[in-house]
């Protein structure tokens, strides 16, 4: 398909494109399009990059509010923001409040049951080996990136988990999980919050029916996406 936008098209994601706006600034188109099991499944679903876009700008500006470093810059269009250029860690931060999706698949526990502190796991981003999950040693034997950075990651997923958890909580939704990435500003290597924060990197349940409004509803095909992540445009009245 043509691109959308006149700018250099850097990347292609499976949700996302990453065009060059300046040289320190990018372009982040999201696409309607939705996969899940490593791109197993795959759909295009109408104004799903629009809503995603939506949230994830509204979850940025609330954490550049509460001083968290992130990526996200401005609004360009219904469809994109502007965010400053980052190199990225090549890492999936994932931090779990609640057993739900590989957790329970992989120790064999029920979905729900809810965790005494949160859990803060990593993936090496790299879909043709899937994504593997990666110790803290590791990435520190690969040299993914520094041990400074490394917790500084750690401290600031906590926060982040903190501040949205909380933030949900005052309309009603659980926040069961999440991931993040990171990069480093190509102005000044600052450590930022990059990607997006939406109902395709996260899990959302109504705090009273644990009914999802996240990509399980796709995933488990339980009922339909757009309804679902309107929802959660709605709880945020945006
Ligand atoms: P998981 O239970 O499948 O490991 O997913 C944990 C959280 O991370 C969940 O909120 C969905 C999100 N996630 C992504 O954003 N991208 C991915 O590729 C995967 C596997 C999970
Ligand atoms: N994002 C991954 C995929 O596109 C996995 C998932 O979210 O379930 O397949």
């Amino acid at each position: 398909m043509e691109n959308e936008y006149e700018f250099e098209l850097l990347y292609e994601g499976k949700a996302k494109k990453v065009y060059k706006y300046n040289d320190y600034e990018l372009l982040i188109e999201f696409k309607d399009d939705v996969t899940a099991f490593n791109g197993v499944k795959k759909n295009n679903i109408v104004n799903k990059g629009k809503i995603n876009k939506k949230i994830s700008s509204h979850f940025f500006e609330l954490l550049n509010q509460e001083g968290m470093n992130t990526h996200y810059i401005r609004d360009y269009d219904d469809k994109a923001f502007i965010a400053k250029w980052t190199n990225l860690i090549p890492l999936e931060v994932i931090v779990r409040n609640y057993a739900a999706g590989s957790f329970c698949k992989r120790y064999g526990v029920p979905k729900g049951y809810k965790f005494d502190f949160p859990l803060v796991e990593f993936s090496l981003k790299n879909d043709e080996l899937k994504d593997p999950m990666i110790t803290k040693e590791a990435i520190l034997l690969l040299k993914i990136t520094s041990k400074e950075i490394l917790e500084d990651i750690i401290s600031i997923s906590k926060k982040v988990n903190k501040i949205l958890s909380d933030y949900l909580e005052k309309v009603g939704i659980i926040l069961v999980d999440y991931k993040l990435e990171f990069g480093l500003s190509k102005e000044n290597n600052q450590l930022l919050l990059i990607d997006e924060i939406s109902p395709d990197t996260c899990r959302f349940w109504d705090a009273k029916t644990m009914e999802s409004f996240d990509k399980d509803v796709y995933r488990e095909d339980k009922g339909d996406l757009i309804t679902a992540y309107t929802e959660i445009l709605g709880r945020l009245k945006i």
